[in-house]
Parts: C-alpha cells; structure tokens; sequence
C-alpha cells in the first residue's frame, strides 16, 4: 500500500550559546568557535514536521499538529534563550540536540505512527533531522 506524507513548516526565533560546562575555555572554542560566544547569538529557526497523510477517519489531522506544535515547541522556543530552557540545562543547544528534542515532545503526543521525521533548519547551511530511533 502506497503511503503519502504532509510536512507542515514553523518558525521560531530564538537565542543560544554553544557550551559545554565540562570543558575549558579552550576546548570550548575549539569545539563551537564563534559559536561560543559569551553573548550568545540568534537564529531563525525552521522546524519541518512529517506526518503520514490520511483521511479524515484517520487520526494524523493538520489541526492537530498546528495546535501541538505552536502550543508545545512555538510557544516553548519562540523569543527565548534555549540554554535557559530546563531541557538543555546539561544539554548543548546544538541543532542535532534541539531535533531530537521536538521529537520527543511531540512523538507521544501523536497517534501511534503518525509522527515519520522531524527536520530543523539552523542556519542558511546547517539542516538537522530526526526520525526517532529504528
Ligand atoms: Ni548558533
């Protein structure tokens, strides 16, 4: 049976620095560079969101992801600082990080199935994705 996906696409804007507590100063700088920064910087968020695209009778609804997403991820990220977030408090705020963090929320949040792949666009060049673990 064939089977078609729908990706919804969200926004948020949102800041961060990367760092590692663990590690020095040095070490820090030569594993995130300018992303290190004390001041932290912005990014532009794109988060892609795929589902598996069914009828009506079927329990993936468009509806039910935008209010999910905007309610749990948009609402949660959007205008803050992500190293403050409790998530990242011994996490890096890293793009393959912040990934696999949305899955999470949203995956058991979902009927069984419906959630295929996760994807997060960071920078202009940096795109990041998730389908869970096979
Ligand atoms: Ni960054």
């Amino acid at each position: 049976m064939s089977q078609v996906h729908v990706t919804r696409r969200y926004r948020f804007c949102a800041a961060h620095r990367l760092h590692a507590d663990l590690l020095s100063e040095e070490e820090n700088w030569a594993a995130f560079g300018k992303c290190n920064n004390p001041n932290g910087h912005g990014h532009n968020y794109v988060v892609l969101v795929t589902i598996k695209s069914g009828t009506a009778q079927e329990s993936c609804s468009l509806d039910q992801l935008d209010g999910l997403v905007n309610e749990r991820i948009i609402d949660r990220f959007d205008h803050v600082d992500l190293n403050r977030d409790p998530a990242f408090a011994e996490l890096t705020t890293t793009g393959e990080n912040i990934v696999k963090l949305i899955w999470d929320i949203l995956e058991p949040l979902l009927p069984n199935g419906c959630l295929q792949k996760v994807g997060v666009i960071e920078t202009r060049d940096n795109y990041f994705e998730y389908a869970g673990v096979t």
